[in-house]
């Protein structure tokens, strides 16, 4: 656990949420000296450091204690709740806020020349995905036995290479599954991005301040609206 009077924010390294990550944090007002490199960043006007990790690193990092806050997808978020919950393990955070980035669905997609007509066509097939728990409680819910197959990353090409008929993957513009002959057919989950704090205690002080940092986020959020 970090015991630091310093708070510890960790956000995504590089990918769909960092840029927005760190503009928010710019925009509550909190000063830092970015180096692309470097992958822990010290605020120049707060007692804040910032963790730049891999996103899939970071609801465990906030479960543990080891980071104060997190920027995360939910996402990521309740894939990893729920993989713990499938493995009976209980997991603890607060969250803060949902953030006004980030948007984007977990969606199930075929190859554009198969037909579909209901989920019920999916018995029994092989889908690809990053998210085994969120399709694994999908499918339950509709009853629908399937197999799951298992890839970190280019899952759409799954279909093509033969290794999965169907696919599980996050959708933003479409763009990517446009690319490799894909269709959506159902969406399973939608998310955004959110704020989440450890449930040990911070301590007055970084408390104080994270009331202070909420109160901002809320501010700039209105103010988009
Ligand atoms: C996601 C997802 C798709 C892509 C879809 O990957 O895995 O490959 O974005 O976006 P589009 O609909 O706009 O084409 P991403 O690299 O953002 O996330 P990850 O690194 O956490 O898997
Ligand atoms: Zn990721
Ligand atoms: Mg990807």
């Amino acid at each position: 656990m970090s015991n630091s009077k310093r708070l510890r924010v960790a956000i995504q390294k590089s990918g769909r949420l960092s840029k927005e990550s760190q503009s928010l944090l710019k925009l509550c007002g909190v000063k830092i000296n970015w180096n692309e490199q470097r992958l822990i960043a010290y605020s120049e006007n707060m007692p804040l450091d910032i963790l730049r990790v891999r996103d899939d690193d970071i609801p465990g990092l906030v479960f543990d204690g080891v980071v104060d806050l997190g920027i995360i997808g939910e996402n990521v978020l309740e894939e990893q709740e729920l993989g713990c919950k499938f493995a009976g393990v209980g997991v603890q955070y607060k969250m803060l806020t949902r953030l006004d980035f980030g948007a984007c669905r977990l969606s199930i997609a075929l190859p554009r020349d198969v037909p579909y007509s209901s989920i019920e066509d999916l018995k029994d097939a092989r889908i690809a995905t990053s998210y085994p728990n969120l399709l694994k409680r999908y499918m339950q819910q509709q009853n629908v036995p399937f197999k799951n197959c298992l890839l970190t990353g280019s899952v759409e090409v799954a279909p093509t290479a033969g290794l999965a008929s169907a696919i599980c993957d996050l959708v933003s513009s479409g763009a990517t599954l446009e690319a490799n002959g894909l269709r959506e057919v159902e969406v399973i989950y939608q998310s955004k991005a959110c704020l989440i704090q450890r449930v040990a205690e911070l301590g007055e002080e970084k408390q104080a301040l994270v009331d202070k940092l909420l109160t901002r986020i809320q501010g700039v959020q209105q103010a988009n609206e």
